[in-house]
């Protein structure tokens, strides 16, 4: 007898092409007059050409580094402040929206990010209305009330209804500029979100239906993506496997890969996507069982095996790195301690522990 659940998408999301010339529209129906836009550095002429057109965005920051520090969500809110916004736009990827979240929850007060980083304080009840507009198929943030940022070294994932976007707006056409490592590498978080949110101990059957069709949407795409960034179809597919992606671990959360995911951003620079493929086909064949063979064969493999092999030769051609051979002054011992560690390790459906964890990168030597 299947468990009861609970589910619940709070989300607007508005997808398609060339969407983003709707966007005072979408800014109206937000109810936002004054919105300050955070965009990706790549974008910032893209934003200031919106800025001359629709007259509801205010301002625009767009001092963002991969892997986002606090001291750009402290700067971005006391513009957001000063400005008098009443609403924030996150133009960019996850790196833009996870900045803008942040921002957007705290601006209504005047203490600083970093409390509420640290979890010295509480996330205010009044905060700004926020839009997302990714511009990779990647992260899903759109979607989650998650938002990644770093205070120096330390990253932190932090998973609060403060960062919920009010609404979404997925426009292909935004990615077609992605270059391919990055379309790779954010292909790779997509598929990775769509699995793990449907092994998570904790999955549901609505975002399980979701990932199951986030999977054949990466396996038949992203390989398309990568080799002809203009193919319309191939990217509108990906906006498409990213966005349930994102749904498919909204409520369930990820597990193993990314637990893992982050000793290998922090102490060995692996983009979020790369990091998180780095331990993905190990993990396919860790917890394969029948539900995943299900998910493979539906997605028109022969079954988990082949999904791991797919994913090791989406690697291969992407050039991402593979073997643990590859990270640079490597401390194994170190690196399976924090991957065990990492409270998201407990989410994965077949329990880890250092011994098998060691086991589990001994085959990726
Ligand atoms: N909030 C969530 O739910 C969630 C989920 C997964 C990952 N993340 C976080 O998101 C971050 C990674 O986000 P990402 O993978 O989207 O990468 P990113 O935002 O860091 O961007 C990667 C690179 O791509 C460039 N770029 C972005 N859009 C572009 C475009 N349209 N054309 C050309 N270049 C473009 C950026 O300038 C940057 O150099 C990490 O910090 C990760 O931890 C968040
Ligand atoms: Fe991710």
């Amino acid at each position: 007898m299947a468990n009861d659940f609970l589910y619940s998408q709070p989300v607007k999301i508005w997808f398609g092409e060339g969407k983003i010339r709707e966007l005072g529209e979408i800014l109206k129906d937000t109810g936002a007059s004054r919105c300050f836009l955070v965009c990706d550095r790549f974008l910032r002429p893209a934003a200031e050409k919106l800025m001359g057109e629709i007259p509801e965005i205010c301002g625009i920051f767009s001092d963002i580094e991969e892997n986002p520090q606090i001291s750009g969500v402290r700067e971005a809110a006391l513009l957001i402040r000063s400005l008098g916004a009443d609403s924030v736009a996150g133009m960019g990827g996850g790196s833009t929206m996870d900045t803008a979240k942040f921002a957007a929850a705290i601006a209504c007060e005047s203490e600083d990010a970093l409390a509420y980083f640290r979890g010295v304080r509480k996330f205010p009840a009044k905060r700004l209305p926020m839009i997302a507009i990714p511009t990779t198929a990647g992260t899903g943030s759109e979607v989650t009330q998650v938002s990644v940022t770093s205070c120096g070294k330390e990253k932190k994932t932090i998973n609060d209804p403060a960062f919920m976007p009010r609404a979404a707006l997925v426009d292909p056409e935004l990615t077609y500029s992605v270059p391919k490592r990055t379309t790779m590498n954010t292909g790779l978080d997509a598929l990775a979100h769509a699995l793990e949110g449907y092994w998570s101990r904790n999955h549901q059957p609505i975002p399980d239906l979701m990932a199951a069709e986030a999977v054949r949407l990466v396996l038949g795409n992203l390989e398309r993506a990568w080799r002809d960034g203009n193919d319309r179809e191939a990217r509108r597919n990906m906006s498409m496997a990213a966005l349930l992606g994102g749904l498919s671990f909204a409520v369930p959360k990820t597990a193993g890969c990314h637990a893992c995911s982050y000793p290998l951003s922090e102490d060995y620079h692996l983009p979020h996507g790369e990091a998180c493929a780095f331990t993905l086909s190990a993990f396919v064949r860790i917890n394969a069982d029948d539900r995943l063979e299900k998910l493979a064969r539906d997605a028109g493999l022969s079954g988990t095996e082949e999904l791991a092999e797919r994913i090791d030769e989406l690697k291969r051609i992407g050039g991402l790195r593979t073997r643990l051979s590859d990270l640079e002054d490597l401390d194994f011992d170190r690196l399976c301690r924090d991957c065990e560690a990492h409270p998201l390790m407990k989410n994965n459906p077949v329990e880890m522990t250092a011994g098998s964890l060691r086991k589990m990168f001994e085959t990726l030597a």
